[in-house]
């Protein structure tokens, strides 16, 4: 429940990031030494990954706000099964490490979700290159490596985050040299790189679009800081934004952000950059619309279009907001428009014409970051907004309600059951 209309002023410590804790949370697999996780999120979809981690018999420690720390030595299981899936794409990053430390593994095929189809006929492609036999039985991928997976070149037709994610962790214990080429940039992608070369992998053109693995016998264990989460960092800047606030995030640095700081700062927002710290003040400013194309890093993040698009319902002027890398991911722009928004939407394109406010309205979540634009539209409406379905917040992130009250906002959390256990 919100009541809108409270500029947003405090300070936030960064969270780590649900995107890079993921794949480094599946590549545990790849060796029986322990690995220790520091700024592992407490979200949804990290107990999601560690429950998966857990029933294919790796165990766990996490303490409370401590580090987690993972030893797969005892995983006997190689199935992820439907349940736990169907909860969480990501799960199928555990089918790369699976195959090149066993041999072996079967996870349910994972399905399509709100904001599209969401294939994975990229991952298995470029993992039968390495030798793997894939197919789909009973809702299944089943895949196998009898004789291991060997090196191989591969180009992706499309840049693809889990793709080259999967490839990348299977590559990395493969016979030979692998050349993955056309692969995603992401910075959560680097931070798998880091994090395997932390265990020992040879990888070279970490950042750039083509990846030589040297593949390895075995990896060692090792201990890592997952990096700071851009995409909660960026959703706090625009909710400032939106609301012609003033806050301060720590524990991140503005490198991370690319173009979401040039964006925010075309809106009219001043900006400051340190270290490990940026601050954003509108100086009680209203925003100006920006008009945003969604595209593969270090192009425009596609999950920061939905909180822009909240951004823009309130700012000066008309602005567009084109996503290009997913087919139905502009729902949001549908529910912002129960709350008044003046929003046009043809195919993948949203225009909006910034008003003075929105109106509060009872709205539904449909996705993570869907659910986080409205949670925006609610600071920015008046009176008072109720959101549905926030269980899509808790996938990914930590604490909103707690975070926003901290920056004065009027937010409140009821039937706390569904609050991360
Ligand atoms: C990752 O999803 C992120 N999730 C998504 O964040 C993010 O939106 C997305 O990358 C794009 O940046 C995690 O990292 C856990 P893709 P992923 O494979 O890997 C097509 C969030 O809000 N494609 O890069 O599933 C696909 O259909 C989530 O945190 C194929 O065609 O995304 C899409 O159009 C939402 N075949 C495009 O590529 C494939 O085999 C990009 O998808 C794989 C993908």
């Amino acid at each position: 429940m919100i009541r809108g209309g409270i500029p947003l002023c405090g300070t936030l410590t960064a969270a780590g990031s649900k995107n890079a804790a993921l794949p480094i949370l599946a590549a545990t697999l790849l060796t029986d030494a322990a690995c220790q996780l520091h700024r592992v999120p407490s979200l949804r979809d990290v107990s999601t990954m560690l429950m998966l981690l857990s029933s294919l018999g790796a165990r766990i420690q996490r303490g409370e706000q401590g580090p987690v720390t993972v030893v797969s030595e005892s995983v006997t299981q190689h199935r992820a099964p439907y349940d736990l899936v169907k909860t969480m794409r990501a799960s199928v990053l555990v089918l790369g490490p699976l195959l090149a430390r066993y041999g072996q593994a079967e996870v349910s095929f994972p399905g399509g979700c709100a904001i599209g189809s969401r294939p994975v006929d990229l991952h298995i492609r470029a993992l039968e290159a390495m030798g793997a036999h894939i197919e789909i039985q009973g809702g299944y991928l089943v895949a196998a490596a009898p004789n291991g997976l060997h090196g191989t070149e591969f180009e992706f037709d499309t840049v693809t985050v889990g793709g080259t994610e999967n490839a990348l962790m299977a590559a990395s214990l493969a016979q030979g040299s692998t050349v993955l080429k056309n692969v995603a940039r992401e910075p959560e992608v680097t931070d798998l790189v880091c994090f395997l070369m932390t265990m020992g992998a040879e990888i070279e053109g970490v950042g750039s679009d083509t990846l030589t693995i040297h593949g390895k016998s075995s990896l060692r264990g090792g201990t890592y800081a997952i990096m700071p989460d851009r995409i909660e960092v960026g959703t706090y800047l625009v909710a400032a934004a939106a609301t012609r606030g003033s806050v301060r995030i720590e524990g991140v640095s503005s490198s991370v952000l690319g173009v979401i700081i040039d964006k925010l700062r075309e809106a009219g927002a001043d900006i400051r950059e340190g270290d490990d710290w940026i601050e954003l003040d509108m100086k009680g400013g209203r925003p100006r619309a920006v008009d945003i194309v969604t595209a593969p890093y270090p192009g425009f993040p596609t999950d920061m279009q939905a909180q822009f698009t909240a951004m823009n319902a309130v700012a000066e002027g008309t602005a567009t907001v084109r996503e290009t890398i997913f087919e139905n991911r502009l729902m949001q722009a549908h529910e912002m428009k129960r709350m008044g928004a003046d929003i046009v939407i043809e195919g993948d394109t949203a225009q909006t014409t910034g008003l003075l406010a929105l109106q509060g309205a009872p709205v539904m979540a449909s996705d993570l970051r869907a659910s986080a634009s409205l949670v925006i539209a609610g600071l920015v409406a008046a009176g008072e907004s109720r959101i549905d379905r926030i269980y899509h917040i808790d996938r990914g992130y930590e604490d909103i309600e707690g975070k926003l009250q901290s920056l004065g906002a009027d937010i409140r959390r009821e039937n706390r059951s569904s609050m991360v256990q």
